[in-house]
């Protein structure tokens, strides 16, 4: 039985469910710009860190991201077990990317940088979401400018959208957004 609260308000149906699909989220001007400013940093191949309260609805904005963001350029790639070390982190990208992961860790980082250096001779920009960022290990964070860096650190083939809670956050002012155009510089939004 509906509960009563949907007929009171002429809901059809539940309103806040994590069923709800990409293109019926709620999306007011404050999460719009947020979607905006992730999609156009995404299309000039920079990097993101979007931090918010528990709850607040950071994934829902990474939803709306894929809804809006085009095939045919970007291949996006949501990871959101960040409980790993660094090894494994890799070795779970390389699933998401439909990748065989190999036994070390060397090889495992191999794979994933041939494989975004393979995806920009298609011209396709690889975008890994790293939901839950803020229990990512140190160790695999400081990796990730490695990750970032394409020969010698002269291209942009990949963009990172880091997506945590806002105490994990260091170094940046609250309520600013900005973004990164190089491989060590923070980027950063925040969901109120
Ligand atoms: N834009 C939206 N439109 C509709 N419902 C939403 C929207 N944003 C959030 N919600 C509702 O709030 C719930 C929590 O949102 P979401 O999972 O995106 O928050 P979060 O900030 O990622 O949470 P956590 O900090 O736990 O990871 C969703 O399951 C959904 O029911
Ligand atoms: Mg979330």
């Amino acid at each position: 039985m509906n509960p009563k609260y949907l007929d009171h308000f002429g809901f059809r149906a539940k309103p806040f469910t994590k069923e709800v699909a990409d293109h019926e989220l709620w999306i007011p001007p404050t999460k719009q710009s947020l979607v905006d400013a992730i999609c156009e940093a995404v299309a000039e191949h920079d990097s993101v860190l979007l931090t918010g309260e528990p709850g607040v609805g950071k994934t829902c904005v990474l939803r709306a991201v894929r809804a809006r963001v085009p095939d045919e350029g970007c291949r996006l790639t949501y990871c959101h077990n960040a409980t790993l070390g660094r090894r494994d982190f890799y070795r779970q990208l390389c699933h998401a990317l439909g990748l065989s992961p190999s036994a070390t860790a060397a090889a495992l980082f191999y794979a994933v940088s041939t494989h975004v250096e393979e995806l920009a001779k298609e011209r396709l920009h690889p975008v890994f979401l790293l939901d839950e960022a803020h229990i990512l290990h140190q160790d695999t964070l400081d990796h990730l400018h490695i990750l970032l860096n394409y020969e010698w650190d002269s291209r942009a083939l990949l963009s990172l959208v880091l997506v945590g809670l806002r105490s994990w956050r260091t170094g940046s002012r609250s309520g600013e957004t900005a973004r990164s155009t190089s491989a060590s510089t923070a980027a950063s939004a925040s969901t109120r």
